[in-house]
């Protein structure tokens, strides 16, 4: 199964699949790894592992249009089975959507349809909830919203701070991602047994 893995940030929960592929107990294909920003560690730790990277940087385009198209066009060029955001800190367009149905997946570091948005963590810890979590989900274009594929929870202790709370969600969510890749993976044909 082919996938293209878009990244924003440190790249941790892409570098959990990184290892699990090196380890042969995920049969994905990483054909790429993309940013919508220069110098993140996610296409770093990809370079590292010999995986080829694009960045699309938002601030070379004089308008959302022309990054969306320019988007969706890095994508499509490596025909991934799915394509994973990771980190990923932008909303796709519509078109790229309708490019890819069910096959966008997305993780949250909350429990959606609660705690949606760039600040999911700090919303739920904000808000005093004795569990949050993850999801995992096909994105549409909605923010965080589309079919839900699983989700994890995770206690949230009275010492917790984002950082801590963000952490301990984060190996769930790693673990979460890669049970998701491994179903999809058992449902592409050419996937590896
Ligand atoms: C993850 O928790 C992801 O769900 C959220 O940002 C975090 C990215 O972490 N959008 P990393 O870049 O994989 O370390």
């Amino acid at each position: 199964m082919r996938i293209v893995v878009l990244v924003s940030g440190t790249g941790s929960n892409l570098q959990a699949v990184i290892d699990a592929v090196a380890a042969g107990t995920l049969g994905v294909n990483i054909v790429a790894v993309g940013a919508d920003r220069p110098n993140t560690g996610g296409v770093e730790r990809a370079a590292a592992a010999g995986i080829e990277t694009f960045v699309v940087n938002f601030k070379d385009f004089a308008n959302r249009g022309d990054w969306d198209a320019a988007l969706l066009a890095a994508v499509e060029r490596y025909e991934p089975d799915y394509v994973v955001s990771s980190g990923f800190m932008r909303i796709v367009a519509p078109s790229f959507i309708n490019a890819f149905p069910r096959r966008y997946v997305n993780t949250h570091p909350a429990l959606l349809p609660s705690f949606p948005g760039a600040h999911g963590v700090r919303d739920a810890l904000a808000y005093g909830v004795k569990f949050t979590g993850c999801t995992v989900h096909f994105a549409d274009a909605g923010v965080d919203t589309g079919p839900i594929i699983t989700q994890r929870a995770v206690e949230v202790l009275p010492e917790d701070t984002e950082e801590t709370l963000h952490e301990r969600i984060k190996v769930q969510e790693r673990l979460a991602l890669i049970d998701v890749l491994d179903q999809l993976a058992a449902t592409v044909a050419d996937s590896p047994a």
